[in-house]
């Protein structure tokens, strides 16, 4: 009897100490919030695809993120938007479609991780998600386990068929969920700015959107409600002082490479997100790109811009209509500088650098790095910025002090 007794003692201690490996360990809020330090940077099939999404869509743009030298210029997660998900089973589990997801998403995410890639997927606050599929709304929690589960490292969040709820509330519900699941998963608030995710997002998500969503032009409305490259600049102009490490804002995913935009206008998209310190989610088909479109998207130069450690969004220092001049603070003292022309003709740019009242009020004298060239220009700025600026180009540089 006393044996026995040992016995189901030690079975109720085995038992006891694998539940409790088993129990997710949840994480802290610091844990939490040290996810992103720098602006993310992967591929979101939205852009592109759409609706179209299976696991054959994110594996092979797993391969492209490597073949193409992507993943070696920073480019980390491979992000599946909305339409992988049809249904909720007897236990309200989410159900992946399983037509084009055949073998699940544990599959996929192990594939991508096979490939030293992280995997996000998408959900939404409401009863369904914008394109109508199962949201998370009552199954916060469920939905985070099941993303720890099957391996998720990041999380786009919607905001469609909220049935009015407080956002702020909605959007903790699910940080809370998370950190409860245990698995580090960067969150993507996307309530499109609607309320202000800027004064209330840090410490809740990693970074929020701050628009309604981008179209692949370069200005003006789309008639499905989507605004121009440009349009989308101007609505986060005066956001900078809510940008920093860990908390971004995310002026929605790039359009380079998906054809509604010239080679110019695209390099112009993706130096001004490097500018604003913005998430850098490619939105373009990785398997098909163009020599230019991966010139672009790869341009480590540019991408340093936007990783810079002090994490500062530029500001427009000088505005003289369509020509202007973005001013962002690195670390070490340096500054990126963007003269943009928005206009319909050259710039013939001749400017003395002192007129930039940051340049001015740092005092001392730079070096100028052309970061599309790749090459020092000039020693010190003593001399005036030079250069021939087509219509909707820019011209991009790394001011480093002179020794
Ligand atoms: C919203 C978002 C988009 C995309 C779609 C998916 O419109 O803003 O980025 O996720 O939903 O339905």
């Amino acid at each position: 009897m006393k044996r026995l007794f040992a016995f189901l003692a030690a079975l109720l201690l085995v038992a006891t100490v694998t539940a409790q490996t088993d129990k997710p360990q949840p994480l802290s809020q610091e844990e939490f919030e040290a996810l992103s330090p720098t602006p993310p940077m992967g591929w979101n099939s939205w852009n592109r695809f759409g609706c179209n999404v299976s696991e054959q869509l994110l594996m092979e743009a797993a391969d492209a993120m490597v073949a193409s030298g992507m993943k070696d210029a920073g480019y980390e997660y491979i992000v599946v938007d909305d339409c992988w998900q049809v249904d909720r089973d007897a236990d309200g589990n989410i159900v992946c479609d399983p037509e084009r997801f055949p073998h699940g998403m544990k599959y996929v995410a192990d594939y991508i991780h096979s490939k030293g890639l992280k995997f996000g997927l998408y959900s939404c606050v409401g009863t369904h998600t914008c394109a109508g599929r199962p949201g998370s709304m009552g199954h916060e929690y469920q939905d985070a386990l099941y993303y720890a589960r099957n391996g998720v490292d990041y999380l786009k969040y919607d905001f469609c068929n909220n049935c009015g709820t407080n956002s702020k509330t909605a959007y903790t519900i699910m940080r809370e969920a998370l950190k409860q699941a245990g698995r580090p998963i960067v969150f993507s608030i996307c309530e499109w700015g609607s309320t202000q995710p800027w004064e209330w997002g840090k410490g809740i998500g990693h970074l929020w959107r701050a628009t309604g969503d981008i179209c692949d032009q370069w200005e003006g409305r789309a008639n499905w409600g989507g605004v121009g490259m440009t349009n989308i600049i101007d609505l986060v102009k005066d956001l900078y002082p809510y940008n920093g490490p860990g908390h971004w804002n995310d002026p929605d995913m790039l359009e380079v490479g998906n054809g509604g935009m010239t080679t110019i206008e695209d390099q112009s998209h993706f130096s001004m997100w490097c500018m604003l310190a913005a998430p850098l989610m490619a939105g373009n088909d990785l398997g098909a790109m163009s020599d230019d479109t991966r010139r672009i998207l790869t341009n480590k130069d540019v991408i340093a811009i936007d990783q810079d450690p002090l994490g500062v969004q530029a500001h427009l220092s000088v505005d003289m209509d369509d020509r202007q001049i973005w001013v962002k603070q690195l670390a070490n003292d340096e500054w990126a500088v963007c003269f943009f022309n928005r206009g319909d003709s050259e710039w013939k740019l001749n400017f003395n650098w002192n007129d930039i009242p940051e340049l001015r009020s740092a005092g001392g004298d730079f070096s100028v790095y052309d970061l599309w060239q790749h090459k020092t220009i000039a020693k010190s700025i003593t001399k005036n910025a030079n250069s021939t600026i087509p219509s909707h180009g820019v011209f991009m540089v790394r001011l480093t002090p002179a020794k």
